[in-house]
């Protein structure tokens, strides 16, 4: 079988991820144990997260130098030993940044191919992926928004926060995005249909373009950075505001985290906050891409990732996201073909 590629890690990262930190290397992928499947990888995801795994500490889940960086992603089966999938399958999952890979069947689960009739194949990693899900669980469990409410949300432009914007706005929330450039503060204004946008890297003063933009206060703010935005953020809130703590990407590359100052607010503004875990939602997930589809249909949804052609650029994608006027929802597109 010829040589597959796939990205492993070189070194710890220590500070902002550099190119260094990562080596592409051929492998021949081969399918040995049963319950195991071949993927031939379609896209994957380059997502922040993935940081907080590739430094020196060690816990369960940290990639070690030699290991393939994680990634979502979507593919097609090549060979199966497992009777549940199988040759054509279309499946996602945690794929790995790579061009094939060899995975457990139960890292994978296959996708409803009629849905991707209608829909662009990138949709399962974005909208009808993690990160659509994350939004919708965020907003309608974890922070239970409801028409009226005044939603903030912190790096807005991302695949997460640009997912989160539009569904607070279907459910009848006034919409506020921050972001770090003009460029997508446009966007979010232009193409996702929020009511209002801040350019935090060029604002002297965020609470009073928070306060400019929300003067009734913030009801829901969905917290995707952390950090000192997250303090601003919590000095503009309403007495019972809820916050959903998403991410903290801010904190991802501190040696140590800065983490949030205003505790006190928090008490005195009797505010509610909850962390939470996309997987906590497993059993609910077939009926939310179902409705997150239907709006996509209707249009009242878009989904516009910004994609990156070829698995040789994943790693300078990556260290990009860290980065001033980074991109906001990354994929690579491993197949040149994949719609
Ligand atoms: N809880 C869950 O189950 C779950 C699931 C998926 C993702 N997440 C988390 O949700 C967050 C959003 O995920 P995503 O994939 O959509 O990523 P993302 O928001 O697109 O992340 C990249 C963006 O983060 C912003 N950023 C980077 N460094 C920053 C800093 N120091 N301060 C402020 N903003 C900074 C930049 O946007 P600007 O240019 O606008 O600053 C950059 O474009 C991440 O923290 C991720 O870990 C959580």
């Amino acid at each position: 079988m010829m040589p597959k590629r796939r990205w492993v890690l070189a070194s710890p990262v220590e500070g902002k991820p550099q190119e260094a930190n990562f080596s592409l290397e051929e492998f021949v992928p081969v399918v040995s144990r049963a319950d195991e499947v071949l993927v031939r990888l379609l896209y994957h995801t380059v997502a922040p997260g993935v940081r907080a795994k590739l430094g020196r500490e060690t816990y369960a889940e940290m990639v070690r130098p030699g290991d393939m960086i994680p990634g979502m992603g979507v593919g097609v089966i090549m060979a199966s030993n497992h009777s549940g999938f199988a040759v054509g399958d279309l499946v996602s999952g945690e794929l790995g940044w790579a061009t094939q890979v060899v995975v457990p069947s139960e890292k994978i689960a296959r996708l409803d191919k009629q849905l991707y009739q209608t829909n662009p194949l990138y949709s399962a990693l974005n909208a009808l992926g993690p990160a659509g899900l994350t939004a919708y669980f965020g907003l309608l469990r974890v922070a239970q928004i409801k028409p009226g409410d005044v939603v903030l949300i912190s790096s807005a432009a991302g695949s997460v926060g640009s997912m989160a914007g539009q569904i607070a706005r279907i459910h009848g929330c006034k919409v506020v995005g921050i972001v770090g450039s003009d460029a997508k503060c446009r966007d979010l204004i232009n193409i996702f249909k929020f009511n209002g946008a801040i350019n935090y890297q060029r604002t002297a003063d965020l609470d009073a373009s928070i306060r400019q933009h929300c003067p009734e206060g913030v009801d829901v703010y969905f917290d995707n950075v952390g950090g000192a935005l997250t303090d601003a953020a919590i000095r503009c809130m309403k007495v019972h505001g809820r916050i959903a703590v998403c991410g903290q990407t801010s904190d991802y590359n501190a040696g140590t985290p800065r983490g949030w100052r205003e505790t006190t607010t928090i008490i005195t503004r009797r505010l509610k906050l909850s962390g939470f875990i996309l997987f906590d939602f497993k059993a609910e997930m077939p009926t939310a891409i179902q409705e997150i589809a239907g709006r996509l249909r209707s249009g009242e949804l878009v989904d516009k990732p910004t994609i990156v052609d070829g698995i040789e650029r994943a790693a300078d994608a990556f260290v990009s996201l860290f980065h001033d006027s980074a991109p906001g929802r990354l994929l690579i597109r491993v197949d040149p073909d994949a719609y």
